[in-house]
Order: structure tokens, then sequence, then C-alpha cells
């Protein structure tokens, strides 16, 4: 058996070629039906042409389909075009990887879909969480990894981790070692909602690049 995969980004992309790294074409053990399971990256999907991470694709030799969102009317417009290209490929899950459009629940009802966001949630919500996790009161930030739904980064936790601030740390400093947290826990919260367990030979934690 095989899961068929599709990761969504919108800029530098250094998730998705960590998830590919990690994940794509490894075999696992679904651990209710025991049964092994491959984890396939059918495609990837970019709103942004200008975005670094369609180069990382080519590299990687995953397909990539570019569709700008400016080019609908309707964000209704724009995600039906999405729903669209992903059923040409079958994909059964969705994995948001710094996909920077907020999603209708046109696509959130369609697909079960997965997010990665850098902070400790319920704590700083939208766009600017590493920062405001950084100016924050508390002396911590975090990763959180969560189902999607119509709420913004607001569905079911999968899996997260705080991240103690280190006194004197830059904001820089800070920032990757949120990213380099994102390298480890992703691919790790990916299996677990998915239930599948890594096998004896499979390499399913992250080599912490980029
Ligand atoms: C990550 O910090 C992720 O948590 C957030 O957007 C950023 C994407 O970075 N949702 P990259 O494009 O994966 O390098």
């Amino acid at each position: 058996m095989q899961i068929q995969c599709a990761i969504l980004f919108s800029g530098n992309g250094s998730n998705m070629q960590n998830l590919i790294e990690s994940l794509h074409n490894q075999t696992f053990t679904h651990s209710h039906t025991h049964k092994e399971c491959s984890l396939h990256i059918a495609l990837t999907l970019c709103n942004n042409p200008n975005a670094y991470g369609i180069t990382r694709t080519k590299n990687l030799h995953i397909p990539c389909v570019v569709l700008p969102h400016r080019d609908y009317d309707s964000r209704e417009d724009f995600d039906k075009q999405m729903i669209a290209t992903l059923r040409s490929y079958k994909i059964e899950y969705v994995i948001l990887a710094g996909f920077m459009r907020i999603l209708t629940p046109l696509f959130t009802n369609t697909f079960r879909t997965i997010n990665i966001h850098p902070s400790f949630l319920p704590e700083h919500k939208g766009a600017n969480a590493i920062k405001d996790s950084f100016y924050a009161s508390q002396s911590y930030g975090g990763v959180s990894v969560h189902w999607v739904n119509e709420e913004l980064d607001g569905g079911e936790i999968i899996l997260q981790e705080k991240l103690e601030n280190i006194p004197n740390e830059s904001l820089e400093g800070f920032e990757s070692r949120i990213h380099a947290l994102e390298y480890i826990l992703y691919p790790k919260a990916i299996l677990k909602a998915l239930h599948l367990l890594p096998q004896e030979s499979s390499p399913h934690t992250s080599k912490g690049c980029k």
C-alpha cells in the first residue's frame, strides 16, 4: 500500500525539502493494520512563481505545479483549482510547509491537511509567530504541528514542543533554533498522524538539513 501526499509551499521551501528527504518513498508499518506502507510525495504545489522552493523541487526531482493565486478571482476559485490538481494526482493527504494562503472550508473539507506553525499553539497564531514569541513575556517559543480546519492555526494538535529562550540570544539565533526543531518535529508528527511506524532501516528522522 502507498499513501499519496502533496506538499504545498509559498517561499523558501526548507521544510518541504526536509520532508521529501526524510519521508518520500520510505516504507513504514501501519500501527493498526500492521501492513507495510510507503509514503509517496507525488506532488508539490506552489502559489508563488518566484519561490526559491521551486528550484528545490527540481533538484529533488519531484513534480511541482505552480498556481499563482493572483490569477483567480476569489479564494474559492483558487481552492477549486488546487482541489482539481490534487485530485488528478490521487492525493490523500495534504501537507502545508510555509504555504501562506488561507484555505477555504471548500478545501479543508476535501483533504485531510496538516500544517506546521512556528509557535507553541494556541499562543501566537498568525504570520509573525517567531517574532511574536521572541518578544513575548513567556520564556519559551515552540513548534506545533496540527490538523488544519477552517480556523487559522486552530486545528487539533498532532505534536508540539517548547523551545526555551536563551538569555541574550538574538532573534536570528532564536529563529534558527526554531527551524532546526521544525526539521525534527515535522516528519515525526506526520508519521504519528498517519499511524506509521518506522521500520528498522527507515531513516525517518530529519538529518537537520538547511
Ligand atoms: C516555517 O517556519 C513554518 O513553520 C512556517 O513557515 C516557515 C516556512 O519556512 N509555516 P520554509 O519555507 O519551510 O523554509
